[in-house]
């Protein structure tokens, strides 16, 4: 990563955007409590709160599953992906004081300790109508807790990217969970259909949007179509087609690769940052370095190496320009091999900036 960027570091605009998430969940839970006060005068304080809280934390569960689609869509979403961690460890807090105040609102003054009492008070699991959706609560609570304690950079390094990465996609099961656990407590309640009919769109929302983010990476994604030579190399591009400082990414042999051009040269490196599997082809080089959109992770983009004194590589690729047709081989180097760039010949540099 790099000496300029910080991955994790306080500034004024980390500082803003938490302000900006605390002073939206203080106003959320007072518009909340303030009007259901109003239309329900018979609730308790104890029930507003515990609603309050758990819709709360379900509403920010829907926009931090929206960031990465959303981002993928269109990078004018990128800056919500650098503090969605923040986002997550809120929505952890909101959820556990969810869990532990309807905890003790429902199930502490019995003789049956009360977190056993959560998952056995209720044995009706064959009927729908009466389905015991608190264990569902309490079982996507043991993910969410998972997911914020193991949000640290340091967890991601020790429990290695690939495990991390699998834990954290735990979060779409934590998802279903609560789906069902809203859904099957809302028809147990028999509550106003608002609350089905806004879960409902809510799981339309989410379904969508991935769906849309997947499919037109799908499309972005179709093989280059250049035969590979006996050399290995393939036609990916037109040198024309990547801006300056930026790159082009093309799949290749099933993989997808980040084609920089910079201060006349060309270097190609695979697309996935070591960090969290970030974009590397939707950054910029920034120092000399590809520097990653996600968390600002660098890379040499000759050796694909992060500057010392880090240690993070990525596969390299061999690259060659024939006029305007940017060659690379298909063949991935080991990570941080370094390959000598494409050098764009200056007259070309020079007719491309006049035109
Ligand atoms: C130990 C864990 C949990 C327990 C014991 C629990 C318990 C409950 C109970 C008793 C209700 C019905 C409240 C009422 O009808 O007034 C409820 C509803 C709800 N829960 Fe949970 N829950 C847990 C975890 C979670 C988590 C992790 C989330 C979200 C991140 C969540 C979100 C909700 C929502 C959105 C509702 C519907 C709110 C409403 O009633 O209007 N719950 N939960
Ligand atoms: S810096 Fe985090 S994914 Fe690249």
């Amino acid at each position: 990563m790099s000496h300029a960027y910080r991955a994790v570091g306080w500034n004024r605009q980390k500082r803003l955007y938490d302000l900006t998430i605390a002073g939206g969940v203080v106003l959320y839970l007072a518009v909340f409590i303030g009007t259901a006060a109003v239309l329900r005068p018979n609730a308790t304080i104890e029930t507003l709160l515990i609603r309050a809280l758990g819709t709360g934390a379900l509403l920010l569960l829907h926009l931090i599953l929206s960031i990465g689609p959303l981002c993928r869509l269109d990078s004018r979403f990128l800056p919500l992906l650098y503090n969605r961690r923040h986002l997550g460890v809120t929505m952890f807090i909101l959820a556990l004081a969810h869990g532990a105040f309807s905890t003790v609102q429902f199930h502490a003054l019995g003789n049956v300790n009360p977190l056993l009492s959560v998952l056995t008070s209720n044995g009706r699991w064959g009927d729908l109508a009466q389905f015991p959706f608190q264990p569902l609560g309490a079982a996507a609570l043991v993910i969410l807790f998972l997911m914020a304690a193991t949000s640290h950079d340091f967890w991601l390094a020790n429990l290695t990217p690939p495990v991390w990465k699998t834990l954290h996609m735990l979060v779409y099961l934590a998802y279903g969970l609560l789906v069902l656990h809203v859904a099957l407590g809302v028809l147990q309640a028999e509550r106003h259909p608002l609350a089905a009919g806004l879960l409902a769109l809510g799981l339309a929302w989410i379904l969508s949007i991935h769906l849309i983010a997947g499919w037109r990476e799908r499309a972005a994604d179709r093989e280059v179509d250049g035969a590979s030579g006996d050399d290995g190399f393939v036609e990916v591009c037109r040198l024309r087609d990547i801006p300056e400082k930026r790159a082009k990414v093309v799949c290749l042999a099933g993989e997808r690769v980040a084609v920089f051009r910079y201060d006349g040269r060309v270097s190609v490196v695979s697309n996935v940052c070591q960090h969290q599997n970030g974009p590397l082809g939707e950054g910029r080089i920034i120092n000399g370095c590809i520097t990653c959109p996600w968390h600002g992770f660098q890379y040499e983009p000759a050796n694909g190496s992060s500057p010392p004194p880090f240690t993070e590589k990525v596969p390299t690729f061999r690259v060659r320009l024939d006029g305007d047709r940017v060659l690379v081989d298909s063949r991935p180097n080991p990570p941080g091999t370094a390959v000598e760039p494409a050098r764009v010949p200056v007259n070309r540099e020079a007719g491309e900036a006049a035109s």
